[in-house]
């Protein structure tokens, strides 16, 4: 979506756009216009929209009014991008390509004014490459923004916001595209071509590689597919000498569950086993595109798991990048495997001052927090609170749950170091036992498991039904919070 400034409304613009505070129409709202909306019992509450048709200077245009609630409210800009997304969701098939967004009379700030953008662009993206067969009033037409009126400041302060805007897109498109077409290869060319030229560095780690590294774990799990596996690193020195922060990413492009096979009803869904990877590359593209002054780098382990002849078995023991051994008691515990050797690798190679991974997990994760919070497993205690402080600002939250050596006991191996799965309880905590035996003494480490927000079965503040681009803007955050001067 194009976004612009201008000074003057455009000629012959169609559909004119007003954000509103609670209660405060703009004072140019004509009679009918006012009638209208009491009659719609608008009020200006966060997302609500009222709109109708006005004639000005012989033309006739639609005017549409969101909402933004109150202006005191503690969730203002989550309520301003509500409003965003409402015009988007409005009018993105209303066969109008351009909404002028005005605020000549309108006393937001350039921030507010930032969130209302990125409201607007990110409910209105969506991914129909697939669809052939659209009729016309189903299209998306709305391209583009022309704001008018924008009060001082507003470039700057969008630079950063459309940033945002194509990190979180990035990781929507990789975690909706197919198993057919994404996997570990096609993702890493992917980022290939995202990356080009914007300055960050991508080391790739094919199989034979990561063979001499000794990366049992990993390998183990890919073993049964026709699709290599992958390490993927992006690295962007944006700051000082400092240590860099890392964020490492599941990026399991199918899970099958392997030869623990899942049902079969929902198998689909496990598309977007990646969405860890997908959060991490995204929210590394919204870092290198505003330039971030920080160090940081992403590092993902991508692979397919599938059963077939070559598979991994249940019983077998496989030796980690870290010496440490592994017995596999279910194939489909491969997520885990997938990290042991991706955050391993990540301290030998980048020596990180801290490592936030985020992973689709485990189903035990939605029954604890359903799709509201992501899990967070920590093993300090400041880490802990910034992810939570940036997460609640910026609306990806996280809940803090447990890590105890009662747990980790319960991942102990009769006949190796540990075992890929603990008991009947406690499922999402003792697969982060598992990463953190992996994790050296001293090292903060934080494991967000967002099984339950990768992908949402209906419509949120920012984003239809489908992939929400969890992770991206709390990654953006907490470096913008913790790692920037
Ligand atoms: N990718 C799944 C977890 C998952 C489940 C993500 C549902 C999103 C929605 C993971 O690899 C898995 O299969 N976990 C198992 C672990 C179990 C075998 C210990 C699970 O959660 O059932
Ligand atoms: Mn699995
Ligand atoms: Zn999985």
């Amino acid at each position: 979506m194009h976004i612009q400034f201008s000074q003057s409304r455009p000629q012959g613009a169609r559909l004119i756009a007003h954000v509103v505070d609670k209660g405060k129409l703009p004072a140019a709202t004509n009679a009918a216009m006012r009638a209208g909306a009491q009659a719609a019992r608008f009020k200006g509450n966060a997302g609500q929209t009222f709109d109708g048709f006005v004639e000005e200077a012989g033309e006739v245009a639609r005017l549409a009014l969101a909402g933004a609630g109150d202006r005191n409210d503690e969730a203002r800009f989550a309520n301003l991008e509500k409003a965003g997304a409402a015009l988007a969701g409005k009018y993105q098939s209303s066969g109008d390509k351009n909404l002028v967004l005005d605020l000549s009379e309108s006393d937001l700030s350039a921030v507010e004014v930032a969130h209302v953008l990125l409201g607007l662009r990110l409910r209105n993206w969506r991914y129909d490459v697939y669809r052939t067969k659209m009729k016309d009033d189903q299209k998306i037409t709305l391209e583009g923004v022309t704001v008018v009126g924008a009060p001082q400041g507003m470039e700057a302060a969008w630079a950063d916001g459309a940033a945002l805007a194509e990190g979180v897109e990035f990781t929507r498109e990789l975690v909706t595209e197919p198993a057919n077409i994404l996997y570990p290869e096609s993702f890493v060319e992917r980022c290939q071509e995202r990356f080009e030229g914007t300055g960050a560095e991508l080391i790739v780690l094919d199989e034979a590689e990561m063979e001499k590294l000794g990366m049992g774990s990993l390998l183990g799990v890919g073993q049964g597919s026709s699709r290599d596996s992958r390490i993927l690193a992006i690295r962007w020195n944006g700051g000082g000498g400092e240590a860099p922060i890392a964020f490492v990413g599941k990026g399991v492009t199918f899970d099958t569950g392997g030869i623990s096979i899942k049902p079969g009803p929902g198998m689909e869904d496990m598309k977007w086993d990646m969405g860890g990877a997908g959060a991490v590359a995204g929210g590394m593209l919204a870092l290198v595109k505003r330039k971030a002054k920080a160090n940081v780098v992403g590092v993902m382990g991508l692979v397919e798991n599938m059963p077939d002849g070559n598979a991994q078995r249940p019983g077998d023991v496989v030796k980690s990048m870290s010496g440490q051994t592994i017995e596999i008691l279910n194939t489909d515990a491969e997520g885990r495997l997938v990290l042991a050797d991706a955050l391993h690798w990540t301290q030998v190679e980048f020596k990180p001052s801290r490592i936030v991974d985020f992973a689709t997990l485990t189903g035990a994760i939605i029954v604890s927090l359903g799709h509201e919070y992501a899990g967070l497993f920590s093993n300090d205690d400041k880490l802990s609170k910034d992810l939570a402080e940036a997460g609640e600002a910026v609306g990806d939250k996280v809940w803090r749950m447990p890590l105890d050596k009662a747990y980790d006991k319960l991942i102990d191996s009769p006949i190796a170091d540990m075992k890929n799965i603990g008991g009947k309880g406690a499922g999402s905590i003792t697969a982060a036992q598992f990463l953190q035996r992996f994790i050296a003494d001293g090292t903060p480490w934080a494991h967000i498991d967002i099984a339950g927000m990768a992908w949402s079965e209906k419509q949120g503040r920012t984003w239809d039904k489908g992939a929400t681009g969890y992770g991206v803007r709390l990654i953006d955050r907490l470096v913008a919070d913790t790692a920037e001067s």
